[in-house]
C-alpha cells in the first residue's frame, strides 16, 4: 500500500492472537466515537510480515495527490470505502455531487459528522445508482476490499454508467496480485482477521479487461500509482 489512512478497528477489544476472521466481509470499522488510535499501529499480513500504518492521515483533509485525482471528475461520484470522508467532502467543496459507502459503522458517524454523505453498507450490497454512477473511487488502498480485486472490479462495472470512469490506486506498477488476510494491531490490541489484497497498476489493467472496463490511463504521482478504468459505452 503507498499510503494507508487505514480505519483502525478497535470496535472490540481483541487480543493479539485471538480468533481469525472467516469469509470475505467488510474490514471492522474504526473505534467506538470514531477516534483512530494514535502511533504505533500496523497492519499485519498473514504471513506475519507488518506494515506501519499512518494514523495521523485519518482525519486530514484530501492531499494535492489525490485532489488531482479527482481534477475533470463529473458526479454523481460513489466513493467505495470511504472512510471518514475525505474524498467525499474534497468533492463537495467543488460542487461535485458525491456519496460515500463503507461498511464501517465508526467510519460512516464520522463521515457524516463532517457533512461527507456516507451510506453504511458493503459495496456488495444492493446500492443505489446502481448502473449509473459517473465515476467510482478505490484510492488508498481499496482495491484490497474483500481480498480479490477481480469480483470487486466486476461489482464497479455494475456500479458505473456507460463510459463512467473508475480511479483506481494500485501498487508500483510491475507488482503482482497478492491477496492474504490481514488484520490491524496496535499495542496487544488488534482487530479480527479480515480479507485483504494489493495489485500494481499493470497487472490490475488485466483484472480490469475481464471486468468488462477499459484500461484509458496509467500514471504514477509523487510515488502513488492510479489506473483509470472506463465503462464502455
Ligand atoms: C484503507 S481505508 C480507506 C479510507 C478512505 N478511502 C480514505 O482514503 O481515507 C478502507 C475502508 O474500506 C472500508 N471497507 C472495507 N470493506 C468494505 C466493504 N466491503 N464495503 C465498503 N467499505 C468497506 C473500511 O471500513 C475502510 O473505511
Amino acid at each position: 500500500m503507498t499510503r494507508t489512512t487505514f480505519c483502525l478497528a478497535f470496535d472490540r477489544d481483541h487480543r493479539a492472537g485471538g480468533r481469525a476472521h472467516r469469509g470475505p466481509g467488510p474490514m471492522p470499522g474504526p473505534g467506538v466515537g470514531g477516534s483512530p488510535p494514535a502511533g504505533g499501529s500496523v497492519m499485519r499480513h498473514g504471513d506475519g510480515t507488518t506494515h506501519p500504518l499512518d494514523v495521523r492521515a485519518w482525519s486530514a483533509p484530501a492531499d494535492p495527490v489525490e485532489l488531482r485525482r479527482l481534477d475533470g471528475l463529473d458526479g454523481p461520484v460513489l466513493d467505495v470505502g470511504s472512510g471518514p470522508g475525505r474524498l467525499v467532502v474534497a468533492l463537495a467543496e467543488r460542487a461535485i455531487p458525491a456519496l460515500g459507502v463503507d461498511a464501517s459503522p465508526a467510519a460512516v458517524a464520522l463521515a457524516n459528522e463532517r457533512g461527507a454523505p456516507t451510506l453504511r453498507r458493503s459495496v456488495f450490497d444492493p446500492l443505489p445508482g446502481t448502473g449509473r454512477w459517473r465515476a467510482v473511487l478505490l484510492f488508498d488502498g481499496n482495491i484490497g476490499i474483500g481480498g480479490d480485486p477481480a469480483p470487486l472490479l466486476r461489482r464497479v462495472a455494475q456500479l458505473l454508467a456507460p463510459a463512467g470512469r473508475a480511479i483506481v490506486e494500485t501498487g508500483r506498477a510491475d507488482a503482482g496480485l497478492e491477496r492474504y488476510p490481514a488484520r490491524i494491531e496496535r499495542g496487544d490490541r488488534c482487530t479480527e482477521w479480515f480479507p485483504w489484497a494489493s495489485v500494481g497498476a499493470h497487472h490490475l489493467a488485466a483484472v480490469a479487461s475481464d471486468a468488462g472496463l477499459d484500461v484509458h490511463e496509467i500514471l504514477c504521482d509523487h510515488g502513488r500509482w492510479f489506473v483509470e478504468l472506463r465503462r464502455p459505452r
